[in-house]
């Protein structure tokens, strides 16, 4: 059992202060955001995250987690204090590291006594030794302590699972003592022999920023050959299905869609740019990763205009608004380019999602959000299944077919197949299913 402090109560920060919990160490989770802190203490969650909630109430009710905006006495009263803040994009891609620093400063205010200080935020690599700069320099007297890397890689939506089974845990520390404390906290996982990668700091920061952009380059790999499938009427699944099957490229992430978003990929791809860029190594693949993530996000309005012609006082019906399925996480999702696309040529646009609509609402408060699918689709001239959420990948075709006024279908996600629309009376495109040649055929 050890004393945790975490900092940061996000994504990253409430799911690691949960789990951590579960394991058995006692946690205080604080947060800047008082707001939040607060939600939290009335056993509200302020994020949605399959089994969080609950993760959150038994560990609570265990007394082992609780939540605080009193940081300075959190950071006192702990051996381990994790920093799980923010690192947000600065507008040349380069990674702000403002809120990292800003936590270190605060940890060497008020720390009496040894400390680990572990850092999960994603960060550029070369942050470890500047914390530890901050808080060697900013200490009012000298008192031992250790910072150790230890990135972070649970996805939305299956973040618990995610934290509780990862592939590896990554910890970067120079000391043994840091190194036996850190074994103790991840006690939980040890005992069901996860890997653990023990290394250097700069080695663990690397880690992380490698593991996302090779995961998105993937994606944008499928991608292209999604396009160039479309253009030979050649189906881009079967394709991506046999390739997987390789085990040296591996089945996860070929799957053609309207390219990634969320909180992760696009910052972590523009930090590895600027992180390469440092050394003056021009990284060419990741730079194209990029270009070609935002073209395919393009690309899905070209292909809706290819169905539908100018959108011009067209009504689109959005399925799902999240960038991926359970969460409702909608930042750099594919679905704001479509919004914004659409509305700016004079579309109306109706859409709806499980989790998402109050994210959405805030950015696009013209938007005419829809309490289920079917009512989206009334009247729409077409439907853009943006995200793949379960019950998209059964709707009921005729119900749905019957309240658009023309049945047009952008499957940006590829649940459906192009026989399977035809039958039911689509006029359909996926990503390099074909869908072209389908629509030639297509009966309205
Ligand atoms: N979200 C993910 O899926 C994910 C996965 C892996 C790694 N990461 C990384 O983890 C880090 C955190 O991401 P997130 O999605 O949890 O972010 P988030 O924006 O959800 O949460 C950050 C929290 O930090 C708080 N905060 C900011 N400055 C603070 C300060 N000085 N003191 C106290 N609290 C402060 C904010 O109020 C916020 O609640 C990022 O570096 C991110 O790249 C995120």
């Amino acid at each position: 059992m050890r004393r945790i402090c975490i900092i940061g109560t996000g994504y990253v920060g409430l799911v690691t202060g949960a789990c951590l919990a579960d394991f058995g160490n006692v946690v205080t989770c604080t947060d800047a955001d008082e707001e939040k802190i607060e939600l939290l203490q009335q056993g509200r969650v302020p994020i949605y995250e399959p089994g969080l909630k609950e993760l959150i109430q038994a560990n609570t009710g265990r007394g082992r987690l609780s939540f605080s905006t009193q940081i300075p006495f959190a950071i006192k009263g702990a051996e381990i204090i994790f920093i799980t803040v923010g690192t947000p994009s600065l507008p040349d891609g380069s990674v702000d590291l403002s809120q990292v620093i800003q936590v270190a400063e605060m940890v060497a205010e008020y720390m009496e006594d040894y400390k680990v200080i572990v850092n999960k935020s994603t960060v550029a690599v070369g942050t470890g030794a500047k914390i530890e700069e901050i808080i060697g320099k900013r200490q009012k007297s000298p008192i031992d302590f250790d910072v150790v890397s230890n990135p972070e890689f649970l996805r939305e939506g299956s973040a618990i699972e995610d934290f509780m089974h990862p592939d590896r845990v990554i910890i970067g520390a120079r000391t043994q003592k840091a190194m036996e404390i850190m074994a103790d906290v991840y006690k939980a996982l040890y005992l069901i022999e996860i890997p653990i990668i023990k290394t250097d700091i700069e080695t663990a920061e690397m880690i992380k920023y490698a593991s996302n952009a090779f995961l998105a380059m993937k994606i944008s790999f499928i991608n292209e050959i999604a396009t160039i499938c479309d253009g030979y009427g050649v189906n881009v699944n079967t394709v991506a299905r046999a390739m997987g099957m390789d085990r040296r490229i591996g089945r996860e992430f070929l799957h053609a869609g309207p390219g990634y978003g969320g909180s992760c990929f696009p910052k972590d791809t523009a930090g590895l740019v600027s992180i390469a860029q440092k050394v003056n190594v021009d990284p060419v693949i990741i730079k194209a990763t990029i270009a070609a993530n935002q073209r395919q996000k393009m690309r899905m309005l070209e292909k809706l205009a290819a169905l539908i012609g100018p959108f011009e006082g067209k009504t689109v019906a959005l399925l799902g608004l999240s960038f991926k399925p359970n969460t409702d996480d909608i930042r750099e999702a594919p679905s704001l380019v479509m919004i914004e696309g659409l509305l700016k040529q004079g579309a109306k646009v109706k859409a709806f999602d499980p989790a998402a609509v109050d994210n959405a609402k805030r950015i696009f408060p013209q938007v005419e959000y829809c309490g289920d699918m079917y009512s989206a689709a009334k009247q729409a001239d077409a439907v853009v299944l943006m995200t793949e959420w379960n019950e998209f990948r059964n709707i009921d075709l005729p119900r749905l077919r019957k309240q658009m006024r023309q049945p047009n279908f952008l499957d940006c996600r590829n649940v459906y197949t192009p026989e399977e629309m035809k039958r039911s009376g689509f006029c359909y495109q996926g990503v390099g299913q074909g869908g072209s040649l389908v629509k030639q055929t297509a009966s309205h």
